[in-house]
């Protein structure tokens, strides 16, 4: 007994060591972390500083497109914590600033509402610019650590790095949740959306074409055939001849919303490596990109209404007599609250508690945005004052 008493004593103490060297590492990164970096400058100085000297942290994402020092400032571990095969992972572009229009959306259908349905949510954002006195990186960063569901480039925010953003989405998509999603659902952060429609949708196709999921390409959406672009220097989608030379787009899919999967975004992510950038984004990813791929689009024009109008007069109807809605998307019309009240009132038509809208009560004929008529397309909105008659 004795003998095996000092026997034990090393291993006794070897034991007290790690047991306090595990203590001090605990509590010195306690420290750490409670001397959290306020201001977004000194974030990223941290970040660069403590990458190289802590092994074992997350690599650099690697250059994106021509943005060689590409790194994630905010990574996503979505796709990792999913322990069942998803339906369809919404990858949403956002700007930075726009915590209202993501507190809207998750108000509307939470992350766990979502997981029920086999779906995740993220938003793609980028850095704040320097013009952006109303939110700030620790405000990015204080979302990230509450809802977990954003993932942030480092590149500056701006409608001319949209495609930045989009590649940014497609190629975390494909790569993190590759085995993990059987479909990619792109949209942005304005649009409205029936999300049990496009589920239902998603359903069917898993059953009517299952290689769908796994090897056969999918892009669906609004397709806009052969568009010019916007030669008028006003405009704000001005694309110049050096930008675009050609006379037409080829036809692309709406950015509002499209559908796609993981072979798809794959293969369209590693085709944009070896196009010059564009940055209308949708045209270049949907259109020039997939073009050169032979990627046919598929057409379903008729889900989308380009008049926040006619789905706020949709809520209108939903609430008063259950009219079942025409459209499944459509942009908020500035108006965050939307998607919330459209969400809400349209999930009842899934349990059969709709009924048709009866003819001759049609949207165009009972909603005052009638007279506008708009395709979800770069540039109209503009114009959209001009073409009220
Ligand atoms: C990337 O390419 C675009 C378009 O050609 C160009 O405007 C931009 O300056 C390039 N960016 C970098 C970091 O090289
Ligand atoms: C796009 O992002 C790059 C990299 O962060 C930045 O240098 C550039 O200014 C941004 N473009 C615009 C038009 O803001």
């Amino acid at each position: 007994m004795r003998m095996r008493g000092r026997r034990l004593l090393p291993i006794v103490l070897s034991l007290l060591i790690i047991v306090l060297l595990c203590f001090s590492y605990i509590s010195n990164h306690l420290r750490d972390s409670s001397s959290l970096p306020v201001d977004s400058d000194e974030f990223l100085l941290q970040l660069h500083d403590e990458t190289p000297s802590v092994p074992g942290l997350r690599a650099p994402a690697g250059p994106l497109l021509n943005l060689t020092d590409f790194d994630y400032l905010l990574p996503s571990d979505v796709c990792r914590h999913v322990d069942k095969e998803l339906l369809a992972v919404l990858i949403v572009t956002s700007y930075a600033g726009h915590d209202s229009l993501r507190a809207a959306h998750r108000q509307a259908i939470t992350q766990s509402k979502l997981a029920e349905m086999g779906l995740q949510r993220v938003f793609l954002l980028a850095a704040l610019p320097l013009r952006e006195h109303f939110f700030t990186q620790a405000q990015v960063i204080n979302e990230q650590t509450r809802f977990g569901d954003l993932l942030q480039g480092n590149f500056v925010e701006d409608y001319r790095n949209l495609s930045y953003k989009h590649v940014m989405g497609l190629r975390w998509a494909a790569g993190e949740c590759e085995g993990r999603t059987k479909f990619i659902i792109k949209l942005d952060d304005d649009i409205i959306y029936d999300v049990f429609h496009l589920r239902r949708y998603l359903e069917s196709l898993e059953v009517s074409q299952p290689a769908l999921a796994t090897s056969s390409t999918l892009l669906a959406g609004y397709v806009l055939d052969a568009k010019p672009p916007i030669r008028l220097q006003a405009n704000k989608w001005y694309v110049t001849r050096q930008e675009y030379p050609h006379t037409l787009y080829p036809a692309y899919l709406s950015g509002w919303l499209y559908i796609t999967n993981v072979p798809t975004a794959a293969r369209l992510v590693a085709e944009a490596e070896r196009v010059s950038i564009f940055w209308i984004d949708d045209t270049w990813v949907t259109g020039v990109v997939r073009a050169r791929l032979g990627i046919p689009l598929e057409r379903h024009n008729d889900w989308y209404s380009a008049n926040s109008e006619f789905l706020d007069c949709c809520v209108r109807d939903l609430k008063q007599y259950s009219f079942e809605c025409e459209y499944s998307v459509g942009p908020n019309g500035d108006n965050a609250k939307l998607l919330i009240e459209f969400l809400h009132h349209v999930e009842k038509c899934y349990f059969d508690e709709c009924t048709k809208r009866p003819a001759g009560k049609s949207l165009k004929n009972t909603c005052v945005a009638a007279a506008k008529s708009r395709v979800p397309e770069h540039g109209l909105a503009q114009v959209k004052p001009l073409q009220l008659r």
